[in-house]
Order: C-alpha cells, then structure tokens, then sequence
C-alpha cells in the first residue's frame, strides 16, 4: 500500500493504492512505517511523499466510515500527518492529479509542498456531510487567508494548481514529472531545519475584522445550504482556529464537531448519494441478461440532432463542448439560426466567464455544422431527436432518419416521457433506437435519463452510457414506461400539490415547506420556470382537458382532478416568460416569484365553487402528501424493473429534480424515515383519499415492511 524507494539521499514515499489511493487503514500503517525507515537511514537526507498511478491520496476512505473500527484504527489520519510532521527530515508533498480531503490534509502536514500545473486541491468532505475532519480545518487557515479557507472548506469546490500556489497552499507549480521535480526540491531543502515548517507550529492569519468576516459568511451558508448542516459546522471548526489559543485545542474543537456530523443522518445520506453517483455506471437489464460487464460501446466520432429549439442547442452545445462535430437540423432558416445564435450565446458566455479561450471558442464554431438537409446525416454515428414531445412528428422523424442514416448509426430521442418502442417500430431497426432524457438546460445539467425499450441491443444501452460520460453527465439507464423514471414520480408530486391548494394552500406556502425541506425552489417555482404550456399541451393530448369546469371538471377517468392549472393557462399566464404563471415576476423574463392575489382569489374561488372546505395545512402534511406518493411510484418502478436498483432511481432525482443530497435521494430518504411509516401514512391517506389511486402501497413496498417487522 507504501512503497519506499532510494534515490541518492532523497527517500521516495510512494502511495499504491488503486484507484485514488484513498488513505484506508493499511495505506496509513504503510505511510508510517515507510517513513520510519526513512527516518532511520543515514542516508536519507530528506524525504518525497507522492501517489502512484493517476492521483496524490484522494483522500479517506470513504468505504471505512460505515466501519468505525477500521476508520479510527491506529494509525488514524491525524497520527500519520503528525508523524510527517514531527520528522526531523524534511518531508516534500508532491502532489499531481487531486489531492483532496485526507490527501491534502497530509500534504498539509510535510514541510513543503509542490504541485503539477495540472493538479487540484480541496476539501470536498462537505458534499459527503462532514468536515475536514483530519486537522484541515486547523491547518489551512494557517496557510491561506481566512475567506479562502473558509470558502474552500464550505463550499467543497476544488482549486487549480495556480489558485493553490497565489493562496500559499503549495510552494511551487511544476510541469512534466511529478516525482523528479520531487526528487530535486527535496534535495534543495535536504539541509533546511523543518521547525520553521510546521504548519500546526504557525499562528493563524487573523485580519482585524475577522469576527465581522465570519458573521457575514455564516448568514451567507445559512442562506445557500438549504438545511444541510455540514457547512455550517464546517465554518464553525474553522472558527475554532481563531477562538482556541492553541492548535491542540482548535484540533479537540474540530474532533467534536467531526464526531456531530459523522453521526447524523445527512452524513449517511451524502455518502449513500456518493457511492450511488458511482454505481449507476454499473448498469445491468437482468431481464435482458445484459449488463457494463459485457456491452461493448461503439465510439461516436459524429453526431446530429434534430430540433434546435432550447433543447436542442444545449445538447448540441454539450456534444462540440466534447469535440465532436454535430449537425444541427431544422425545419427552416429562421428556426435553425434561432438554434445557431442561442449555442454561439454559450460559448460567448464561457468566453466571458474566462471557461474557454477565443480560439477553443472558433473551434467549437467549426464543430457546429447547421443544416436543413437530412442527407447530410448519411454518415453520423448518432443522432439525438430534440423537437416538441409529439408522437405523430417523432414517428415522421424517426422514419425519416431511418432511410437516410448508415445502418449501424444509434437513433436517440430526448422524448421527456413518451414511448420509446412506438418510435422504434417505424424503424428496420429498433434494436438500435433508445431513449436519452436531457435535462435544460442540457449543456449544464448532469442527469441523462437513458431509456431502453423492448427491442434496444446492449451495444446501443453501452454506448449512450458511454457518451453520456464522455460528456461529463450521469448517465442513468433505466426502463421504458410513461415519464420514465423522473417524470413518472414527478407527476405525483405535481398532482398532490395541487389538491392541497384547493384544500386549503396557497403556492407559496407549499413552496415554502419544500424549500425548508432542502428543494432548491418549489414545485409552483419550478413549473413557472419550465412553462405551463408543457404540461397543458400533454394533458390535451392525453384527453384530459376540456369537460368544463363543473362539478365533474374535479374527476377524470374515474380519478380525482385539479383543473387549476388548465384554468391559469388558459388565462395566457405560462410562468415565467409571460411573465405571470403561479406567481407574478412583473414582467415576461422576470425571475422573481411575487405572491399574486389575482392567483390566490382564483384558487380560493374555486375551493368555494366546489364547496372544498377551506382548512390550515401544516408543512409536515404538505411533505408527506408531495413526497410520498412519489417514492410510492418509486418502489412501482422497482417491482417493475424499469430501475433495477434504489441507487438509480436517487441519482435521477438528485441530479435531474434538485432533490436534497442531504436527504440521499427519495429511497435512501424512505428508508431513513422508516418504510412502516411510509406504508402506514400511505394507507392513512388512501383511505381519505381513495379517489386516488397512486396512494394505494407498492407491493414491493409492503413486501419489505413486512420483511422488516419480521425480523424485528
Ligand atoms: N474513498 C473510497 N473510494 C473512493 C474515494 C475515497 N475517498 N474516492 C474515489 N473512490 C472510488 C470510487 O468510489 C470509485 O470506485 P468504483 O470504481 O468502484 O466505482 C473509484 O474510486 C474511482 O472514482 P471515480 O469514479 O470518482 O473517479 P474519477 O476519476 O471520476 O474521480 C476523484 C476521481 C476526483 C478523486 C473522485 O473519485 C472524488 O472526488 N473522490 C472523493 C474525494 C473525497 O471526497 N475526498 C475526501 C474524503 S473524506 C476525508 O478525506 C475525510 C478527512 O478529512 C478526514
């Protein structure tokens, strides 16, 4: 897990332990014992601590937090970073890849550090809901200036090789070979005394006005961390190295405070989401008897989609953003230059923002190949279908693609919801025809919902996994049904939130409790945001709108119905771009929701009309009633194997819904309030609420809570 190697008088420390050399318990005995060795031998004048393979120490093992045992076995992470420190030889970081967390924490701990100008550090141990619990917390605000520290440890967000050497991180940014550049500072400082470079030794770098920074970042990670407690305890173990006089005790501060997070839930629930993000790569369709294992991906070296609406750019934009060259197609010039103009206002925005150079900016142009003509698309190796969710136009498309694409090209559609197998069958060649749910805005959004249907080969599930990654999303594969996975559950949520309105809330007041709940904004922001024009135009296809709004108007196919939302469209108020949906913004584009008393009499009016009687809805009510229908629906896609695993199916709503990661998804977070709870609530609601049948129990459900109470 160590290995120690002699190069003249420089002792070479070498971490191995693929693939991020996290510091597990067998990696930190070996750290120690190589470096006692070093310390021993006359010859070593001075010591390179470095990693093997791909990166420095990525940091803790993260797999041993569930095992306390193996976690805190001695040596633990403080105990090898005072070892480096206490050595009387210097010991030289040299860091290349990602030296984050416990990584850098130990390289915090050598008495020098140098970095290839290709590397990163940071402290990312807030996105798994904890803090940097190995003495990072005490050590960097001794290095760097308080705002960096704290920023760098609240947020979680890496920093480059430059950022580190301007912030005193690391002392030096080298290019080429990390070990020799090692090798050589180390002998240039081989005489140096290490006192002078001990960090725990230095004072922290306290401006005047530290106090004042402090509460002004406190109200500032109150306000952006949506209930997650981490950043918040996170800035207070900073501060415990500005109040406690001694590094000693700012180190018991930041124990006690590891030891709060490492115990709650959200900690649980960051890790769940951590190794979940992971795991949906490892996809398997057990009903296919197929899986990553053996499903080879073919390579995508072009690329075309059709539509160059919203959607349709940001997925062009996200494809040349990887290199490959993509046509765009449209119907006529205008809508075509709209599509070209909206993708050249990306790479114009990445320009400003410093993201990508003048001249990466003129090659993304080149790769951008707009056109009117399908013929072009003879030699494409995929195309993407992004034009408005119409089964007639997809199947004309999709036959249209058919004859004029190669044979073996993958044909894609980033259908939100709308049966794949349909569009497959006017193809000779459903085995390659798939799903790939792109979420807006495409170019930005980490979630591809890939979607296989009956007759779709492995090769094509591989390779749109396999592109999905290349681009830099998660790509999640999952069955075909109406609204996949995300919207299928999604139009759970969406409909029980609008009973409680003619119950008795206002939309702001059920935004409000899914705020507090950690959504980044509501369900009544988020429709204003993507349009109300969307979902009216889908219930119009299904058939649902249009009975008048009488006292039937509430029912629909035998089941409970809120024409609200029919009503406010109709009215020409579409969210945000009319600049009136739910709320008002004052005008099209605006984009902050104001409460609209016109919205609110209409809602109440309508409570009246039907003689609902009006009544207080408490937050706990509106988040069991918005939340668990949808993780119902979730163990229905479990029993029917349109998710094959819990993991899938929380990554979906965690990188696609804005689904709190401290909560860990939908699943992790049922499990976590307790499946009898959730079943019994369930069962509670559907007896009051039986015109609905979504609150009738997943059996798959009931199968485990019984599982459970058994083994009890
Ligand atoms: N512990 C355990 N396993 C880890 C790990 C860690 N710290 N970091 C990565 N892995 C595993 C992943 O689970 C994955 O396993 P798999 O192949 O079985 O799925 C494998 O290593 C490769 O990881 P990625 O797929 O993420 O590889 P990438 O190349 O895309 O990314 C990375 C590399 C940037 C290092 C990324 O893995 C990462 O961000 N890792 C987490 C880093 C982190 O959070 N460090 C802090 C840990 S907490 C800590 O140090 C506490 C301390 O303060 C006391």
């Amino acid at each position: 897990m160590a290995e120690l190697t002699l190069v003249d008088d420089v002792a070479v420390l070498k971490v191995k332990y693929p693939p991020v050399n996290a510091l597990g318990s067998a990696v930190r005995s070996g750290i120690v014992e190589c470096l006692q060795k070093a310390s021993v031998n006359p010859t070593v004048k001075s010591v390179v601590l470095c990693g093997d393979g791909r990166t420095f120490p990525a940091g803790a093992d993260i797999s041993e937090f569930n095992s306390p045992a193996k976690a805190n076995k001695s040596p633990n992470i403080i105990e090898v970073i005072h070892a480096i420190e206490a050595s009387e030889k210097p010991v030289v970081a040299a860091i290349h890849g990602t030296a984050l967390g416990g990584g850098l924490e130990l390289a915090l701990g050598c008495h020098y550090r140098i970095i290839r100008k290709d590397g990163m550090v940071g402290f990312p141990e807030v996105s798994l809901g904890i803090l940097p619990g190995g003495s990072g917390t005490q050590r960097l605000p001794r290095v760097t200036e308080v705002t960096d520290a704290l920023t760098m440890i609240t947020s979680g967000r890496p920093v480059s090789a430059k950022q580190a050497l301007s912030k005193g991180i690391v002392d030096k940014v080298v290019d080429g070979d990390i070990v020799k550049h090692g090798i050589s500072f180390a002998k240039s400082v081989a005489n140096q005394p290490v006192g002078p470079r001990r960090i725990s030794d230095w004072k922290v770098n306290a401006p005047q006005d530290v106090h004042k920074i402090f509460d002004e970042m406190r109200r500032s990670v109150i306000r952006t961390s949506r209930g997650a407690i981490a950043p918040l305890v996170c800035l207070q173990s900073v501060e415990a190295a500005f109040i406690c006089p001694t590094y000693q005790e700012g180190l018991q501060r930041e124990a006690e405070l590891m030891m709060t997070l490492m115990t709650s839930g959200q900690a649980r629930a960051q890790q769940h989401a951590f190794f979940a993000e992971r795991s949906v790569a490892k996809w398997e369709v057990p009903s296919k008897g197929v899986g990553y294992k053996t499903a080879k991906p073919v390579p995508i070296r072009s690329a075309a989609v059709i539509g160059a609406g919203t959607m349709g750019a940001g997925i062009t934009m996200a494809l040349i953003s990887i290199g490959i060259p993509t046509y765009l197609v449209e119907q006529n010039e205008k809508f075509l230059m709209r599509g070209v103009e909206t993708i050249k206002g990306y790479v114009g925005y990445n320009v400003q923002k410093g993201r990508t150079t003048a001249s990466q900016a003129q090659r993304l142009q080149t790769l951008l190949k707009p056109t009117l003509d399908y013929e072009d698309l003879r030699g494409v190796d995929i195309v993407i279908e992004a034009v408005f969710e119409n089964m007639k136009v997809k199947k004309e498309i999709f036959a249209r693609l058919d004859s004029v694409c190669k044979p073996d090209a993958i044909l894609a559609s980033n259908t939100s919801g709308l049966n794949i197998d349909e569009m497959a069958a006017v193809t000779k060649r459903p085995e390659s025809v798939i799903g790939m749910h792109f979420f807006a805005p495409a170019h930005v959004m980490k979630l591809v919902e890939n979607i296989y249907g009956e007759k779709t080969s492995a090769v094509a599930m591989a390779t749109v996994m396999d592109l999905s990654k290349k681009l830099k999303k998660i790509g999640v594969l999952v069955g075909n049904c109406h609204g996949f996975v995300g919207n299928r559950m999604m139009a759970r949520y969406v409909t029980e939130a609008l009973f409680l309105l003619e119950e008795g809330c206002l939309p702001h007041e059920i935004d409000q409790a899914l705020r507090d709940f950690g959504f980044p904004m509501g369900i009544f922001q988020a429709t204003d945001l993507s349009g109300l024009d969307i979902g009216y135009k889908g219930r119009q296809e299904q058939g649902l709108i249009g009975t008048g709004n009488t006292a039937s108007a509430r029912y629909r196919n035998g089941q409970r119905y809120c024409p609200l939302p029919d009503t406010i469209a109709e009215m020409g108020r579409l969210g945000q771009k009319s600049g009136k949906g739910w709320y008002n913004y004052g005008k099209p584009g605006g984009r902050i929701p104001e409460r609209d008393p016109e919205v609110e009499q209409l809602i109440v009016d309508f409570s009246n009309k039907h003689g609902i009687k009006r009544r207080k809805i408490y937050p706990d009510e509106i988040i069991e009633r918005c939340l668990y229908p949808l993780i119902n629906e979730g163990f229905k896609i479990l029993q029917e194997g349109i998710a094959n695993k819990m993991e899938d199916i929380d990554i979906v709503w965690l990188c696609g819904y804005g689904w709190p990661r401290h909560t860990g998804g939908p699943m992790f977070y049922a499990k976590q309030v307790g499946l009898q709870r959730i079943y019994e609530r369930l069962l509670h609601y559907q007896k009051t609420f039986h015109q609905s049948s979504y609150w009738q129990p997943a059996g798959f459900l009931k199968k485990m809570t019984l599982q459970l109470a058994n083994k009890l």
